[in-house]
C-alpha cells in the first residue's frame, strides 16, 4: 500500500458506532480500549468480533483474557471514548462502571453491552481479529455514539 494516508481516509468514510472494549487479568486489574472495530458475525452461535493492533498496550490482557465484555457507547459518552483511547495506567479512574461476575468490568449507561466468551483469534497483519461468543447482552434506547470521517457525530 503506496499511501497510508489515503487508505485510511477511505476507510474513515464507514460511519460506525463506538464501543469499549474491557476485560480483566488474575490479579484483577482492568483494562479497556476504544474500539470501532466491532461487527456482529453470526447468530447461531452468537458470535461477534473486534480488532485489537499488536502495538496496543492491553494486547496481552486480550489476548489471555477468556471473558470480555463489549460496552457499545450512547452519544453523551464521547469523554469515555477519548478516555479509552488513550495509553494510561489507572485508566478507570473516573469511571462509572462495575464489575461482573467474570470480573469483566462494564461501563454505566451504555447503549448496550455484551458478555464475551472468547472464541477465536485469528492473527491478521498488524491485527488480531478477536472472536467472541456472547453470553448475555443487554440494551437500551439511548442515542448512539458515532464515528465518521475521524470525529464523532450524533444522529440528527
Ligand atoms: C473511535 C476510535 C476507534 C478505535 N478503534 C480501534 C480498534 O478497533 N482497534 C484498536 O486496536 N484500536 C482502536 N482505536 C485506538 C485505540 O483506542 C488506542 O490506540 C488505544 O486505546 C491506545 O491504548 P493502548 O495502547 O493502551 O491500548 C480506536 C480509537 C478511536 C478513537
Amino acid at each position: 500500500m503506496q499511501d497510508l494516508k489515503k487508505f485510511r481516509q477511505c476507510l474513515s468514510k464507514f460511519a460506525t458506532g463506538v464501543t469499549v472494549v474491557t476485560c480483566s487479568n488474575e490479579r484483577g486489574d482492568c483494562f479497556g480500549i476504544t474500539a470501532n472495530s466491532f461487527s456482529s458475525v453470526s447468530l447461531e452461535p452468537p458470535l461477534v468480533l473486534w480488532n485489537i493492533a499488536k502495538v496496543s498496550n492491553s494486547l496481552q490482557e486480550f489476548l489471555q483474557t477468556k471473558h470480555f465484555g463489549i460496552n457499545i457507547l450512547t452519544a453523551q459518552q464521547k469523554k469515555e471514548s477519548q478516555t479509552f483511547a488513550k495509553s494510561e495506567h489507572n485508566i478507570f479512574n473516573g469511571i462509572d462502571y462495575s464489575v461482573n461476575e467474570h470480573n469483566i468490568p462494564l461501563l454505566n449507561n451504555t447503549l448496550a453491552h455484551l458478555i464475551c466468551r472468547t472464541h477465536a483469534i485469528h492473527e491478521c497483519g498488524d491485527h488480531y481479529i478477536i472472536v467472541g461468543e456472547v453470553t448475555a447482552y443487554q440494551s437500551s434506547d439511548a442515542q448512539p455514539l458515532l464515528f465518521f470521517d475521524g470525529s464523532y457525530q450524533a444522529i440528527q
